[in-house]
């Protein structure tokens, strides 16, 4: 409800300003009053201060160092704006309010109490609703006064309830936790989750709580209980064991339908799925859901029993396109493989032709591929589909050498080959094509606008080994030499970070990304692990059983395919940035997105690079958005062209979403700057543009 008054209020500062076109409007305001802007997660503003023709002027108008920042964090907040004062979140996931005019601090909340942190977070922000803020520490939801940060008793026990409980398992067993913002519909509070996507792992459950409360009002099922829809494309105990099929990159609501949306992820284990063979819905799957009482309305399953980890990666934008001269609502889906899916919005109907095509079989024993994968028709896909040797990176020679030594290497016939002992190349990759940043949509033009990543990556799975409890339950994310993968940090010297007593609780408790093993393993083999981890001695070589998560391979090797610099293996574009026309389904313009600063002063420009955040655009023309991942910048684009307007230097990568909002009459474009992705530098700084006073 909040929202929507605010959504109302903030309507009528705009006609204000529209009527007083030509003068100067002094006193108008506007909020960015949830994540993405809108509940429809369009990214669209029609503040028109900051225009094609000024934007070469925007200065920087505040900077916020939130001074959290460490190795390897992450910063990923879209801010909401509210009557000014803006709220976001920090590297080590503390909550704090601004002066949106000065980014001078009112309050800030941590919830770890001065503790380190013991876990990096990929976070991306608040809901702020009538009087509270509520927000997501690891399994905890919290709500804050509004005012003064100060958690509200009233709601949960002490000020939070806890994300693990109601999901019919014991809640040591589990790690949850929420890395984007739900939605408030009327007094509910609607969130998906984020949970670790190896075993064990928790269900995907999409939840609404009371928002005054706490109490979960209602659950819906992403992997179906017996008797429900779906239940029997999965073994019989999956909902039991099975974990995953859960929306981590947030919900979008039609608060005038009463329809909540969602899109899911993998199920756990991502790359082998002998103990979840079947479909399995409703992960990989668009939900459209009654908001009120969780009926499912309709649903579309992009990927079937998905073994590539090729989630979902945006929530569902919610647009309006033209068919035969008519105005028609629709959800429009992203992908990560480079598509775009379209539906009517209140029957699921394919606005663009879908079809099943035939897929490979399974290498590995026991597990059983689908036999066909859906795929759009029209739009085409914004990302390249697959992978021959004529791809390969020509950056120089020796590049060329090392990116077609690992070519050879690995299997690479088919972007849907299976994962395997020799190694599969993924393409298009794990991290996208699209992204959490997810898709802005112009209503105006019916134009769509993706940032895409266009990376292979290297998968690797292995006899999983019962050696030691380390090798069984860790070395898939930590690496076997506990040097890390892509799915978990390096562990060497974690004592010199960390106490032992942390220790303990990250591995009973999990993190959200990392599973609880709490329940898993006992108390006496945990700390065998522990001890190993401190002084390199295993006790637990040759002690360990099976366990009912025990699946037969695990990963062994999970990153970027590189080659031997550092550099994306295949030829450039590694980024871009796509204008599709929703309405004809065709691309109306596509540039390479983001540079290496290194590859940039030889001369070598115009390559992309991968990108995480999305863009916002604007009425009056304008395109804006950072997300690059090594250039550190923020740029404004021409909407209709794509042709670069403006550009800034920010002072890490800008990996998150830019909000937009004016207070005294002043607009402002802010921006999280967190990077740490994929090796960047990392960073804690927000920074606020406008244009000077003087020139508005
Ligand atoms: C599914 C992947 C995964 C598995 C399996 C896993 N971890 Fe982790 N672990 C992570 C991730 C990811 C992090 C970093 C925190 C985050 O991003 O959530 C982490 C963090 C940690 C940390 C904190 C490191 C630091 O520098 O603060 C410790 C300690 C740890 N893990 C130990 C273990 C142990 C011991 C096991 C096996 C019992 C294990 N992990 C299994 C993914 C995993």
């Amino acid at each position: 409800m909040r929202s929507r008054a605010v959504l109302l209020r903030a309507a009528a500062c705009l006609t204000a300003l529209v009527l007083a076109s030509g003068l100067r409007a002094q006193t108008t305001s506007a909020d960015w009053p949830v994540y993405g802007g809108s509940d429809d997660h369009t990214h669209y503003t029609r503040l028109d201060q900051i225009s094609p023709s000024n934007v070469r002027q925007l200065q920087v108008a505040w900077t916020f160092a939130t001074g959290d920042e460490f190795a390897g964090s992450e910063m990923q907040a879209n801010p909401v704006v509210i009557d000014g004062t803006l709220y976001a979140t920090t590297p080590k996931l503390q909550v704090f309010a601004l002066d949106a005019a000065t980014g001078r601090q009112l309050w800030r909340f941590d919830p770890n109490n001065g503790r380190p942190p013991t876990s990096r977070f990929r976070h991306r922000g608040v809901v702020v609703t009538g009087d509270r803020v509520i927000f997501n520490y690891r399994n905890r939801l919290y709500a804050l006064d509004r005012r003064t940060g100060v958690p509200i008793k009233s709601f949960g026990d002490s000020g939070w309830i806890d994300l693990r409980a109601g999901l019919g398992r014991p809640v040591e067993g589990l790690s949850v936790s929420a890395s984007t913002p739900g939605v408030v519909f009327e007094d509910l509070f609607i969130i998906g989750s984020t949970v670790p996507e190896a075993l064990p792992s928790a269900p995907g459950d999409i939840r609404a709580y009371d928002v005054r409360t706490g109490a979960l009002r209602w659950s819906f099922h992403t992997i179906p209980h017996p008797g429900e829809f779906g239940y029997e494309t999965w073994p019989a105990d999956a909902w039991q064991i099975a974990g995953g099929a859960n929306a981590w990159s947030g919900v979008t609501l039609d608060a005038t339908r009463g329809m909540v949306f969602a899109a899911t992820g993998s199920a756990s284990f991502d790359f082998y799925g002998a103990n979840r063979l079947g479909d399995d819905l409703f992960a990989n799957t668009v939900l459209a859901l009654d908001a009120r009482t969780r009926k499912r309305i309709w649903h579309f399953q992009g990927l079937h029993h998905d073994l590539w980890d090729r989630d979902f990666p945006a929530a569902p934008a919610l647009v309006t396109v033209m068919r035969d001269g008519k105005r028609v609502d629709a959800v429009a889906q992203i992908t990560k493989t480079g598509h775009v899916y379209l539906f009517e919005r209140t029957r699921g109907t394919p606005l663009f032709p879908i079809e099943e095509r035939p897929m490979p079989a399974a290498i590995l024993p026991g597990e059983r591929s689908s036999a066909t994968q859906p795929f759009p028709i029209l739009p085409p896909p914004f990302a390249r589909q697959s992978l021959t040797e004529e791809d390969l990176t020509q950056r120089t020679p020796e590049a060329h050498a090392a990116a077609l030594k690992t070519f050879r290497a690995f299997n690479t016939g088919h972007p849907f080959s299976t994962p395997d002992l020799k190694g599969t190349i993924i393409f298009p990759g794990v991290d996208g094509g699209g992204e959490w940043g997810g898709p802005a949509f112009d209503p105006a033009t019916g134009l769509l606008y993706v940032n895409s990543n266009e990376m292979a990556w290297l998968l690797k799975l292995v006899p999983r080994s019962d050696r030691s409890l380390f090798a069984a339950n860790c070395a898939s994310c930590h690496g076997d030499d506990r040097k890390g993968t892509a799915g978990g940090p390096s562990l060497i010297d974690v004592i010199s970070r960390r106490s032992r007593d942390e220790i303990l609780k990250v591995i009973r408790e999990g993190t959200g990304r990392m599973p609880a093993f709490g329940a898993a393993i006992d108390g006496g083999a945990i700390n065998d692990i522990v001890n190993y981890l401190v002084t390199g001695r295993d006790a637990s070589v040759g002690t360990v059983g099976t366990s009912p998560y025990a699946l037969p391979y695990r990963t062994a090797f999970f990153d970027i395919f590189v080659d031997h610099e550092g550099y994306p293996g295949i030829r450039p574009p590694w980024g871009t940035l796509n204008a599709i026309d929703l309405n004809a389904g065709s691309i109306r313009w596509s540039i390479p997105f983001g540079e290496y600063p290194k590859l940039t002063a030889q001369g070598v420009t115009g390559t992309g690079t991968d990108n995480y955040g999305g863009a916002i655009v604007t009425e009056n023309g304008l395109l804006i958005i950072a997300a690059t991942t090594y250039d550190n910048k923020i740029r404004a684009f021409d909407k209709r062209t794509g042709a670069l307007l403006w550009e800034a230097q920010l002072p890490a990568a800008g990996n998150a979403t830019p909000s937009t909002y004016m207070v005294n009459g002043r607009q402002y474009i802010v921006i999280a700057c967190g990077g740490g992705k994929n090796g960047a530098p990392s960073g804690g700084t927000y920074v606020a543009f406008a244009l000077p006073q003087s020139s508005r």
